[in-house]
């Protein structure tokens, strides 16, 4: 399920009778470009589209197009000659072979409202040189959560004894993810839980194929730490994803916060998940305790040196019940900076805004990492009656998804097909 920004028709050149196609000149926010419409008869000048890969694919009304780009566009013109020239400079180094760690360390440290305000508009700019104004709307099944683990932020921990435990079945779980495909239009389904053992290599694998058998879709895996064989069997019984984050790459951190667990261990996973051909999704959380916009900076050169495709940050959010309940959550700011630092030193990752973003900052944190480099979002296929037990932390966003809902669905038969198409073809290269 996909959205991209609305552009205007200037003119329609060529609309053959009986034919779906049509040759338009449109106007968006990468500028006039020449394009086919599909089956949008009666298309003229003035109107508004959705376009995916370079192709009109639906027609909308110019109010509906105002309301996408108030949410994806960032705000007004920015005045750079007030600006340090140093800061610019760096701002640009991106382009001109990658930002040093120095610079990512300064990136990560201004609180001067003009330059957030460069930063944002810059990573929203290079979002669209290379991503093409294309956002992704994605699916998780939280399918189970226990988890074997005692991590001190997270509310699943095994040592949480006020969580009420669940455990989906594996029809229940096609089940869902098959009617958010087949029913709402979802391409790519997450599947996540705790690190929960009572899931077999071979249980986890079935899920897949049966998924697989029921609809087409790209499904992810989010299990975690299980042996790189589980991965291997998940990756032949068809998951193209793995979404896994090392939390933080400082050592003295990590041991300090996962009780019997090791960075190393986890980060050569990480390698190894990369190595058999997985799309790596992984990723870490802001405002840990203790640390600091250096140990932020390494986090993002490890995300890069891994190798991820896809990058995952996120706010830590306090949870009762858990070792950290005291500490103070992460910063919203934070979180926008490093998506927006993400999103120029690995161009064309996919950079979901997280659930902890939304949490913290509501319908607004959706805006604001939207217009700071941030390409996709992550919506609950969960059923109600286990949604609110899978309390990662507490007060979990649950957003209001009717514009994503109207506009994300090409259900258009078509028009679907092709979006589809296109979208394997991307991933699959
Ligand atoms: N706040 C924010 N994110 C959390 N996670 C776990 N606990 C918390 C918390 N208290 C994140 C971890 C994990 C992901 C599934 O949820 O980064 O990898």
């Amino acid at each position: 399920m996909c959205l991209t920004i609305p552009a205007k028709v200037l003119s329609v050149e060529n609309s053959v009778a009986g034919s779906s196609v049509a040759d338009i000149t449109v106007e968006g926010s990468g500028g006039v470009r020449k394009i086919q419409a599909v089956e949008l008869p009666g298309l003229k000048a003035g109107d508004w589209v959705l376009c995916a890969y370079d192709v009109a694919i639906r027609r909308i009304s110019q109010t509906d197009a105002g309301e996408i780009l108030a949410l994806l566009e960032p705000k007004g013109h920015i005045d750079v000659s007030r600006l340090d020239r140093e800061f610019l400079e760096l701002l640009k180094s991106h382009a001109a072979g990658g930002l040093s760690k120095e610079n990512i360390i300064r990136l990560l440290k201004t609180e001067d409202p003009l330059e957030l305000e460069t930063l944002f508009a810059e990573a929203n700019t290079v979002r669209q040189a290379h991503l093409k104004d294309f956002f992704c709307i994605h699916g998780i099944v939280e399918f189970s959560n226990h988890c074997v683990r005692d991590c001190f932020y997270c509310g699943l921990r095994k040592g949480s004894a006020d969580v009420r435990r669940y455990r989906m079945t594996p029809d229940e779980i096609a089940e869902t993810a098959g009617d958010a495909v087949n029913r709402r239009g979802y391409k790519l389904i997450v599947l996540q839980s705790g690190d929960d053992f009572y899931y077999t290599d071979d249980m986890l694998a079935d899920i897949i194929v049966r998924i697989k058998k029921i609809c087409r879709v790209f499904v992810f895996m989010s299990v975690g730490e299980r042996s790189l064989e589980c991965y291997v069997r998940m990756k032949a019984a068809g998951a193209s994803g793995a979404l896994m984050r090392f939390e933080t790459s400082n050592r003295a951190l990590y041991d300090s916060i996962h009780p019997g667990q090791l960075l190393d261990k986890r980060l050569e996973l990480l390698k190894g998940i990369k190595k058999l051909g997985y799309y790596l999704a992984s990723g870490f959380l802001i405002g840990l305790p203790g640390q600091t916009e250096e140990a932020i900076a390494e986090d993002i050169i490890t995300m890069k040196e891994l190798g991820a495709n896809m990058v995952s940050v996120g706010p830590f959010i306090p949870c009762q019940s858990t070792p950290l309940a005291g500490h103070p959550a992460g910063s919203a700011q934070m979180a926008l900076k490093v998506t927006a630092v993400s999103r120029l030193f690995m161009p064309k990752a996919k950079i979901p805004v997280t659930t902890a973003l939304e949490t913290i900052e509501s319908e607004e944190g959706r805006r604001l990492g939207l217009s700071s480099g941030a390409n996709s979002l992550m919506f609950n296929l969960t059923p109600e009656k286990y949604r609110g037990h899978y309390r990662i932390y507490p007060d979990k966003y649950h957003g209001k998804e009717e514009i994503w809902e109207n506009y994300g669905l090409f259900k258009e038969a078509l028009s679907y097909r092709m979006l589809e198409k296109k979208m394997f073809e991307e991933f699959e290269k």
